[in-house]
């Protein structure tokens, strides 16, 4: 297990720490799907430069023991971290960007010896982006640590500062806190929306209260250009200020979507944010392609079997190679039929996570 002695600017490897635990906080919180996608930032800590909307989903979390015990000094941040139980040498650089912004909100944080121990329901392998269900998971401890030092939370509601510090870890982490639909960016679209932290849709169709995601595994291991780089590089893409545009129109073709249980219309729009995404990657200044040639013969095959079967699927993507295929509850057993006879073919070692909208984290 690693142990960081986090100083002003600095990292220093330090022994174990050993100490009697005084408390101990666990928070089992979702990873999320974004239907309108975050891509690219506004000037400012980790701000959206367009607002985006997610499911959040069920299966796949990360489950986080935050322990902590007050220690004699108060001028340094003394955190251990562990994954699986296992020093993640890989995850260090976030964690380490992530306290150093975080323990301004979080004066305290000096005065404990705290230690993390994080594990993950969905094999680490399998290419899902840890970072949403990790960062927020971590968010929520940070919070309940708060919460029992100082009896409640500096700032506001519990979930509200949860996922203001969630974000600070992985934008699209804020989207984890709340389930099963959230909304993270300031629009005028939707009543209290902000770019500090996501709010909960309350009011939706009844169509999207289970809405399965199955996710198709076509690639693992580490992506090529992590989402940091594909974030920066929309800073001088030529067609940023369009794509800004598309999502803010997507948003609101969306949200009436989400009221009238259009699912027609909902394919069209996730589609749409899923291959803008993409394509946004491809024309930029330094282009990149992260969908494998197994993610397109998915998708062909879901937009041809779907003419045949009437079946609403969906697909959509993330910064990565997975496809994430959407369906209604009710058309569960035919869409499951579909996967195992046309599309398992093209899934890597014939994984496939299904998974579905959730009720969002957990204290356990
Ligand atoms: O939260 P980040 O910095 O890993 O960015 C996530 C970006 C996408 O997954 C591609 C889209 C999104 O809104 O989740």
């Amino acid at each position: 297990m690693i142990v960081w002695q986090i100083n002003n600017s600095s990292t220093v490897l330090s022994n174990t720490l050993n100490f009697a635990i005084v408390k101990s906080i666990t928070w089992k919180c979702p990873s999320n799907i974004a239907l309108v996608k975050y891509w690219g930032k506004k000037e400012g800590l980790q701000l959206p430069a367009n607002p985006s909307l997610s499911f959040t989903l069920n299966q796949c979390h990360t489950v986080t023991t935050l322990s902590f015990s007050e220690k004699e000094d108060d001028n340094t941040l003394l955190v251990s971290f562990a994954f699986d139980g296992k020093r993640m040498p890989s995850f260090e650089p976030k964690l380490e960007k992530f306290f150093k912004n975080a323990e301004s909100m979080f004066p305290f944080l000096t005065r404990y010896l705290i230690e993390i121990n994080s594990t993950n329901t969905f094999p680490h392998s399998s290419g899902i982006a840890s970072s949403a269900s990790g960062m927020a998971a971590l968010a929520l401890c940070l919070c309940s640590m708060e919460q029992e030092i100082s009896g409640s939370v500096s700032g506001g509601d519990f979930y509200e500062k949860a996922s203001n510090v969630a974000r600070i870890g992985s934008g699209s982490a804020c989207r984890s806190v709340y389930g099963p639909l959230t909304l993270w960016g300031e629009t005028e679209h939707f009543a209290g929306s902000s770019d500090l932290h996501s709010v909960k849709i309350d009011l939706f169709h009844p169509v999207f209260k289970n809405y399965r995601d199955a996710i198709l595994i076509v690639e693992s291991g580490e992506k090529e250009v992590s989402s940091t780089a594909g974030h920066a590089l929309l800073k001088d893409h030529p067609f940023s200020m369009a794509r800004y545009d598309e999502a803010n129109n997507n948003l609101k073709k969306l949200l009436k979507v989400l009221q009238n249980g259009d699912l027609k219309a909902f394919t069209d729009i996730v589609e749409n944010e899923a291959l803008m995404l993409h394509a946004l990657m491809m024309t930029g200044e330094t282009p990149y392609i992260l969908m494998h040639p197994n993610s397109l013969a998915i998708i062909k095959h879901v937009w041809k079997g779907r003419k045949e079967n009437g079946l609403h699927l969906t697909i959509t993507l993330d910064a990565g190679a997975n496809v994430h295929l959407l369906y209604p509850e009710e058309e569960e057993d035919k869409a499951v039929e579909f996967i195992r006879n046309e599309l398992l073919q093209y899934c890597l070692n014939g994984q496939v996570i299904y998974d579905k909208t959730g009720e969002g984290p957990l204290q356990l």
